[in-house]
């Protein structure tokens, strides 16, 4: 299919992709742009359910700063029910990468706890969000206050600034000492045994970025007695066998959440796709506590949310559906008493 692009997000792999650090896998254009929402403008022969001039969106190995895209079908989904056009293009690469690590790999369930690293990332906005509607207790770690507080208003129970505290105690503390079930890693090698420290008997780390160090030492007498797993994916070399696996899972189970208002993007700033050049530079993007969208109009907005503080020992009753504002969702206070035992959770 080929899109006309209407916007494109902005993703630390494409910072990674201008810095020479992480280049286009073979066959991929050179240019970044790993996701892309806009209409469509042709359909292939083999392809059936799209017609011209419909609202979509891609999943791109890069290439999205672009007029237009073409990409597999296979990677292509509808704009959900009630998303902005725009904003839309925020989704399809956290979306991919979210299911395809807390659930595929994490296996996620309803009331595990889960510990999202960089929680108000682009994909730590929408981990915490999917991780609430799966009916988890979401725990975050976040660089400031200010940041750690916008996850408790996108629905995390539990929010660590990194810069201040040791979240291997805070996660502990905060689940009378049982810890977190999956943990979903931004950060890599400094943060390995640390994880492994947080970790339930049980538990599942998933690595998908090594922003401090590919190389750290792993104490396998720690992970044995754990019972523990470590994992590692990216999602951008997977064949298109896997990808089209991961967007049809997308469709089904984080589509909804989106169109039910559990899920929203989570949009920094729009740009003009002309300052792509400029908001992809190193020094701009690390300012930047969420995703970016390059548009092809230029409209500015920051991300407003509420901050609401919320214990991690709050127990989540049942994932239920909600079209009432994130910082509003309802949640019931669980006893003191073992707040966090599995029972409680899934009663
Ligand atoms: N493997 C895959 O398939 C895959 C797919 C997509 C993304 N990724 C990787 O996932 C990471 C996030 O991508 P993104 O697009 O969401 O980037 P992003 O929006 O720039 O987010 C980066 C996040 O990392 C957090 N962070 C940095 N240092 C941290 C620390 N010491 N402790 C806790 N959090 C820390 C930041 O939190 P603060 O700013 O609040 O400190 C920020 O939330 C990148 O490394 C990216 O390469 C991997």
């Amino acid at each position: 299919m080929v899109l006309h692009v209407a916007a494109a997000g902005v993703n630390r792999a494409d910072l990674l992709q201008r810095a020479g650090a992480y280049p286009a896998p073979p066959g991929a254009p050179d240019w970044p742009g790993l996701e892309v929402a806009g209409t469509v403008a042709s359909v292939g022969e083999e392809v059936s359910g799209w017609s011209v001039g419909d609202r979509a969106v891609a999943l791109l190995e890069g290439g999205g700063y672009a007029e237009q895209v073409r990409v597999r079908a296979t990677q292509v989904l509808p704009v959900p029910a009630g998303v902005d056009l725009v904003d839309a293009a925020a989704l399809p690469e956290a979306a991919c990468t979210v299911w395809s690590n807390v659930v595929d790999v994490g296996h996620l369930t309803a009331g595990e706890r889960l510990l999202v690293h960089g929680g108000s990332g682009g994909v730590g906005t929408l981990a915490v969000q999917v991780g609430a509607a799966l009916g988890a207790r979401v725990a975050v770690t976040a660089g400031g206050r200010a940041r750690a507080d916008r996850c408790l208003a996108l629905g995390a129970d539990l929010a660590v600034d990194h810069r201040e505290e040791d979240f291997v105690e805070a996660v502990r503390s905060a689940s009378d000492g049982h810890g977190a079930d999956v943990i979903l890693d931004v950060v890599g090698a400094a943060y390995l045994d640390r994880n492994l420290r947080a970790l339930a008997t049980g538990g599942r780390l998933v690595v998908i970025g090594m922003q401090q160090g590919a190389r750290a030492e792993l104490d396998l007498g720690r992970l044995l007695a754990r019972r523990a797993t470590v994992a590692g994916t990216t999602l951008r070399a997977r064949p298109a066998a896997e990808k089209a696996r991961i967007v049809r899972d997308v469709l089904a189970h984080v589509w909804p959440m989106v169109e039910d208002g559990r899920v929203r993007p989570v949009v920094h700033a729009r740009v003009p796709l002309d300052e792509a050049r400029v908001r992809t530079s190193s020094s701009t993007r690390a300012r930047c506590s969420a995703r970016s969208c390059s548009s092809r109009s230029a409209p500015v907005r920051a991300t407003a949310a509420a901050a609401r503080l919320a214990p991690w020992l709050t127990t989540r009753a049942t994932p239920a559906p909600t079209t009432t504002p994130l910082a509003a969702t309802g949640r019931t206070t669980a006893p003191t008493a073992s707040p966090w035992s599995r029972r409680t959770a899934r009663a």
